[in-house]
């Protein structure tokens, strides 16, 4: 009989074979768990707009840590909220800061877990900005001297990578050199390369405490209407020494993630942002999407559009997913 059209029905037949077939897979290694220390003992204070998600004291933080190697996740990040802020955010650099603390405090139980440490000031600084104000501008060269201390003194108390954020231009070199002048050349940088101004980091800076006291981060964050520009963002910072790129936030930036996959051969990691996992959450919360589903679904589009890693506060619920064979 003539071939008319082809079944494409027939390899969707049943689940044994759709997975034979699938294209794109998930796995617990693709994933880095977000995690917010406070100070104090025995606090787990709930972040309202992402329900799941808390700030911790590092004696929680360091349970969490163990049920997250326990769930076969490989990686976790750490953002700091510090006790005290000033115009410099001197607790981020600080060797007894929340950071350096909360990683001591990790490592001294925990071998197997990658412990990477956000690099930015918006948490520790009194104005909110990710650098060191001059009138109200960011010296972008005074802040990355400041970037590069931050950087070291994280990998001092055991961090495994840094992940500078704050988008000024030359920190990845001037934390590169920084780490290698002070031994530190196996540390790898995963740099957040085309981190746009999004909208969608409104619950971060409440559960981070970092939102800026005015105006906004467009000065050093790309404009929503570019990607060539997020081309040669990450050709710069794998000039500059990154060793991981980032696209920040994910599922709305999926062709940012394509092409930066496309043109350049190193990993890339994407970061489901804090705006994305509570449109996610209040929509299942009210019963209008179908969460396990529509979780799946932003993750594996994270995945086609070429991403290796994925920063997901779903890590978890991904994990268990894959333990019970849903995934
Ligand atoms: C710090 C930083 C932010 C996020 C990660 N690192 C906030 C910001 O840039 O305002 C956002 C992460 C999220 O929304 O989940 N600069
Ligand atoms: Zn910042």
């Amino acid at each position: 009989m003539e071939k008319e059209f082809w079944r494409f029905r027939r390899l969707r037949n049943n689940q044994l074979l759709r997975n034979m077939i699938a294209e794109t897979s998930l796995s617990k290694s693709d994933l880095i768990y977000p995690l917010f220390v406070i100070y104090g003992e025995n606090v787990k204070n709930p972040v309202k707009s992402m329900p799941g998600v808390y700030q911790m004291s590092i004696d929680v933080l360091v349970e969490e840590c163990k049920e997250i190697v326990d769930l076969g996740i490989p990686s976790v990040i750490l953002f700091g909220i510090p006790e005290h802020k000033d115009p410099s955010g001197s607790d981020a650099y600080s060797e007894n800061g929340i950071i350096q603390r909360a990683v001591r405090a990790i490592k001294k139980e925990i071998k197997d877990l990658i412990v990477i440490t956000d690099v930015c000031l918006c948490e520790y600084t009194s104005h909110g900005h990710c650098g060191i104000l001059v009138g109200d501008t960011i010296d972008n060269d005074k802040s990355i001297e400041i970037y590069a201390k931050i950087a070291l003194t994280q990998v001092q108390s055991g961090a495994d990578m840094v992940a500078p954020s704050d988008m000024m231009d030359g920190r990845v070199q001037k934390i590169r050199s920084f780490l290698d002048e002070n031994g530190f050349t196996n540390i790898p940088i995963m740099s957040y390369s085309a981190k746009y101004a999004s909208g969608l980091y409104g619950p971060f800076r409440e559960a981070a405490q970092g939102a800026p006291k005015f105006g906004d981060r467009k000065s050093h964050q790309m404009d929503i209407r570019n990607s060539n520009e997020a081309l040669r963002e990450v050709q710069q910072d794998i000039f500059e020494g990154a060793d991981i790129v980032m696209v920040k936030p994910a599922g709305w930036y999926l062709d940012v993630i394509q092409r930066i996959k496309s043109t350049f051969n190193v990993p890339v990691a994407a970061y489901q942002v804090s705006g994305e996992y509570a449109m996610i959450k209040a929509a299942a919360g009210n019963g209008w999407l179908d969460e396990e589903k529509v979780m799946i679904e932003s993750l594996f589009a994270i995945k086609r559009a070429g991403a290796d890693l994925i920063l997901t506060y779903f890590a978890k619920e991904i994990a268990k997913l894959i333990d019970k064979k849903i995934i």
